[in-house]
């Protein structure tokens, strides 16, 4: 993948220091951000996505999961030399790619205290310039570049940039929700007010965030002042409802996003994700496909027809 350069925007700040309690006992020693989706850990996704827009100096926010993280994005000199003796080039060159894909820094968010907090940890590697921030549990389809239009959005308005997809009235209690104005550019709205997970009742609109940001660096002197939210936490949203509010801070507009957006944050998402983008495959997708209808048709009626998974 080429990296260019057509923003001024470089850096990306990918937050990786959750837990992973959904994804119990897989997680209990492995990032859930490791968790393979086909080949390739999720994360590479995600680093491979900023890269495509130019951004290629990541900050990953870590937490006790640092290690598997640093190793994946660096080199495996006995695997490469293993393989390389093998003249296995297809897997040596897989091996090489995650560690020269971007030029990666790692800082430790010691004590885990919301989404706001971790992006604070970024301040010093970011300094006073506008920066991309990117949540691992959404991958977005390479064939839909919203973050290289969030950051054209970026440079002409100034301010920040959220990415907001619209979802049934039953869904954004698990999202931050936007509302905001049309500006007159198709699928880019001004953000005037931003809830985290509100109820259906107390939401302001139908569009969530999902999670893909471009902020200017005001944001992080507004989260040092930003009081614990939602859970307890500093949460971005609540930040980002201050810059929205002010003329100096802002603006923050957003853009509705409408393409491919896999999400990875549960279990059931997860494999729904896992089968989608490994049925899209070229070498995988004819015979994984072909299993699919040969499983669905055998499916047991019964089991077809429940609907509900335990989803907790
Ligand atoms: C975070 C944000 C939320 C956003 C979501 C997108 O929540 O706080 O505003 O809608 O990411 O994935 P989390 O999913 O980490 O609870």
């Amino acid at each position: 993948m080429a990296a260019t350069r057509r923003h001024s925007v470089v850096k990306a700040v990918v937050p990786v220091a959750g837990l992973g309690t959904r994804f119990l006992p897989a997680t209990k020693a492995t990032p859930r951000e490791m968790l393979p989706v086909v080949d390739k850990p999720a994360i590479q996704y995600v680093v491979e996505e900023a890269v495509a827009a130019g951004l290629t100096d990541v900050l990953m926010v870590t937490g006790r999961n640092k290690n598997n993280l640093e190793n994946h994005f660096d080199r495996n000199w006995e695997l490469e030399a293993s393989l390389e003796a093998k003249g296995d080039d297809v897997r040596l060159s897989r091996v090489r790619e995650s560690a020269v894909l971007a030029d990666i820094h790692y800082t430790r968010q010691g004590d885990p205290r919301g989404l706001g907090h971790a992006v604070l940890c970024a301040a010093r590697h970011v300094g006073n310039e506008p920066f991309a921030v990117l949540l691992g549990d959404d991958l977005i389809d390479e064939r839909d570049p919203l973050l290289e239009t969030m950051l054209d959005v970026q440079e002409r308005h100034g301010g920040s940039v959220i990415a907001l997809m619209e979802v049934p009235p039953d869904q954004i209690s698990l999202y931050g929700c936007a509302a905001g104005e049309a500006t007159g550019e198709q699928g880019v709205v001004r953000v005037h007010d931003l809830v985290e997970k509100p109820s259906v009742e107390e939401a302001p609109s139908n569009l969530a965030i999902i999670g893909r940001y471009v902020l200017s660096p005001a944001v992080f002197d507004v989260l040092r002042e930003t009081p614990p939210g939602r859970g307890g936490e500093i949460q971005l949203t609540d930040a980002l409802r201050t810059l929205a509010a002010s003329d100096e801070l802002g603006p923050v507009h957003g853009v509705v996003f409408t393409g491919r957006r896999y999400d990875t944050g549960d279990r059931l998402d997860y494999l729904k994700t896992v089968v989608r983008l490994a049925s899209e495959r070229e070498d995988l997708g004819p015979d994984f496909r072909t299993f699919l209808r040969e499983h669905v048709a055998e499916m047991p009626a019964e089991l077809s027809a429940e609907s509900k998974v335990g989803n907790a």
